[in-house]
């Protein structure tokens, strides 16, 4: 804390309210007594300009472009870890000595199994529905069978649902596929990496062996860590909200996945891949570049735009990487590369892009690469939401240990009604 304070002035009287810094990044004007000493609320719809907590897990510089896990550039991360050393790095804050990983890996391999009833809980699905939605039903579920682990004021059973959380999700991502495709559930193979254990669990099947090609499964490691974490997003702050009353863990995690799978949110990489097939050909580009500009055309680019990042998002940079590496080593040449690298060259010379800084995110290319490997598109979102899985309960384990979160509990611009009585039906 500082002795710097932010003063506000008023016909009611004047006030000054303390300014604290973070370790980098905007300070913060400490409101928490404004509503007490001036009987007004700060309004601020969308949180554009509100910090919801302090957090010590990722930073995000959205003008420059910089994502920080724990202070390790994303590049690099993406680069050299793995989804479980990153995975060990968000939830415990520094990087794992060779043995403190082994034994966290271990614990995860431990946890890959779903309780055997929860199978039959997937029957009750039409083979056609959306995987997030049986990810929601599912997630939640949990609850119904881990009792063993929703006592949130006791820190081994967060530890224990947090591990649970980490290791099923592949597991119930992957039984969301094969129950949509008609085939048998595969059991999770703990001799294979956690990136190895879910491709083979999607793409494996029981009549035969199933070799994880390296070279996409270090494309999908690393879409794992892209994904992993990303400060305050809607669905986390949807995790931070449920859990502040604390809700057990697995209710919490039901609720970011369904606030992930808006279209303005995690939908946005399901919604890029289909508006790239739709807009098909380089030459179609200038009329959905217009119709993203047309303020009477609800249209957006999906995949482009960012509350945060005015620049590129370094993420979206490194997927364009692997995407291209992928196609390139199993001989694909998909056309919706192409029309995504024109549609991104012609965007980001338009003035409309410019001048509001839009630029791809981490959604504009990640579906060529699941497409290339063999997702459907309406996996895509599923997968998001496995990755973050993470982050959501490294957030969540945070806001249960941070002294000052107490249950979230916003108010608003009453813009209704004044008092009135009630009126008889026969009288109205
Ligand atoms: C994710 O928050 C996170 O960190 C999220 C995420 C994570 O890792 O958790 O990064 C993951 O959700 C990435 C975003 C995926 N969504 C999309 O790609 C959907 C398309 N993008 C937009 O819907 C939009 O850019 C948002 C929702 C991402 C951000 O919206 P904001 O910050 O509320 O900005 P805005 O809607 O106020 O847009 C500002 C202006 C508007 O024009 P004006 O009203 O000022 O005239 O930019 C325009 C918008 O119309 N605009 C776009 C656009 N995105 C914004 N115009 C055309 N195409 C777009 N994609």
């Amino acid at each position: 804390m500082t002795d710097k304070t932010m003063a506000m002035t008023s016909s009611e009287g004047n006030w000054d309210y303390p300014l604290i810094p973070g370790s980098v990044g905007p300070e913060v004007v400490d409101i928490r007594k404004f509503y007490g000493q001036t009987g007004m609320f700060t309004y601020d719809p969308g949180f554009t300009s509100t910090a919801s907590c302090q957090s010590a897990i990722t930073y995000i510089d959205g003008e420059k472009g910089i994502l920080l896990h724990r202070g390790y550039p994303i590049d690099q991360l993406a680069e050299n870890s793995t989804f479980m050393e990153v995975s060990y790095l968000l939830v415990h804050g520094e990087l794992p000595k060779a043995k403190e990983l082994d034994q966290f890996t271990y614990t995860i391999s431990r946890h890959t199994m779903l309780h055997e009833q929860l199978s039959t809980f997937y029957r009750g699905f039409r083979r056609d529905a959306h995987p997030m939605a049986i990810m929601c039903g599912v997630v939640g579920a949990l609850s119904a069978f881990y009792h063993d682990s929703t006592d949130i004021t006791d820190p081994e059973q967060r530890m224990i649902a947090t591990h649970r959380l980490i290791a099923k999700m592949p597991t119930i991502a992957a039984m969301a596929y094969k129950y949509s495709v008609g085939q048998p559930f595969m059991y999770p193979d703990n001799s294979v990496s956690y990136t190895g254990n879910f491709l083979r669990m999607t793409f494996g099947v029981p009549a035969e062996a199933y070799e994880v090609n390296p070279v996409i499964e270090r494309a999908m490691r690393r879409i794992f860590i892209l994904h992993a974490d990303h400060e305050q997003n809607a669905s986390t702050s949807t995790v931070r909200l449920a859990g502040s009353s604390g809700a057990n863990p697995f209710a919490c995690i039901a609720a970011g996945i369904a606030c992930l799978w808006g279209p303005a949110h995690g939908g946005a990489n399901e919604a890029a891949l289909n508006m790239l097939r739709e807009i098909a050909r380089p030459e179609n580009i200038p009329e959905y570049i217009a119709r993203a500009k047309d303020k009477d055309d609800p249209f957006r680019l999906m995949g482009f735009g960012h509350r945060v990042y005015k620049n590129y998002d370094p993420r979206a940079k490194v997927m364009q990487q692997t995407a291209e590496e992928v196609l390139k080593e199993l001989g694909i040449s998909d056309p919706v590369l192409d029309t995504a690298r024109e549609l991104e060259q012609i965007a980001l010379k338009d003035d409309y892009f410019i001048e509001k800084k839009l630029y791809p995110n981490v959604d504009f290319y990640s579906g060529v690469i699941l497409n290339a490997i063999g997702f459907p598109t309406e996996m895509f979102t599923a997968l998001f939401a496995l990755a973050r899985t993470v982050g959501w309960v490294a957030q969540w384990n945070e806001m249960i240990s941070d002294p000052e979160q107490k249950i979230g509990r916003p108010r608003q611009l009453y813009v209704g009604a004044t008092q009135r009585d009630y009126v008889e039906v026969g009288e109205r």
